[in-house]
């Protein structure tokens, strides 16, 4: 059986400055282009940036790509977005493992790893954080959420 088509998608990563908050303009604009209202957010396991507006390299890359992410601003997971959001995906294998330790007990949310979605064999979007590769971290998401739009399709 194929997974009911999620009404909402949390996407997560480590500082909610780079990769994630990428996602949820990419993707946000995917849907509203593929017509399918579902409801995006982002957020980072860790507390350092809350509050702040994405990596400026970020808002560049993305901005050169036709994504606004000037007005996102960073927050931490919380145990109530396993409750809020049907769908949640991790950046890389080490957010998947941060986030699970913030799940309710009880709570059966489905999260998975992003990357996989691109269909390009690697199972996490590297930091660009850590390695200054803003565009490359841009590419594959843009590639993970073509890969889940059309499985939402
Ligand atoms: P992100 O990148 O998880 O894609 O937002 C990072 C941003 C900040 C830090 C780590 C990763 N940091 O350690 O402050």
């Amino acid at each position: 059986m194929p997974d009911p088509k999620p009404e909402s998608i949390l996407i997560v990563c480590l500082g909610n400055i780079c990769r994630s908050p990428t996602a949820e303009a990419v993707l946000r604009s995917k849907l509203a282009d593929a017509g399918l209202g579902i409801e995006v957010d982002s957020a980072g396991t860790g507390d350092w940036h809350v509050g702040d507006p994405p990596h400026a390299d970020m808002i560049a890359a993305a901005s050169r790509a036709g994504y606004d992410l000037s007005q996102l601003r960073a927050r931490q997971i919380v145990p109530e977005d396993f409750e809020r959001f049907d769908l949640i995906l991790a950046a890389d294998p080490s957010n998947l493992e941060d986030l699970e330790r913030v799940r309710p007990a009880g709570n059966s949310t489905r999260a998975v790893l992003f990357a996989p979605y691109a269909g390009r064999g690697v199972d996490a979007i590297p930091d660009p954080y850590h390695t200054g590769d803003f565009d490359g971290a841009l590419d594959l998401v843009e590639a993970a959420c073509d890969g889940l739009l059309s499985q939402l399709q």
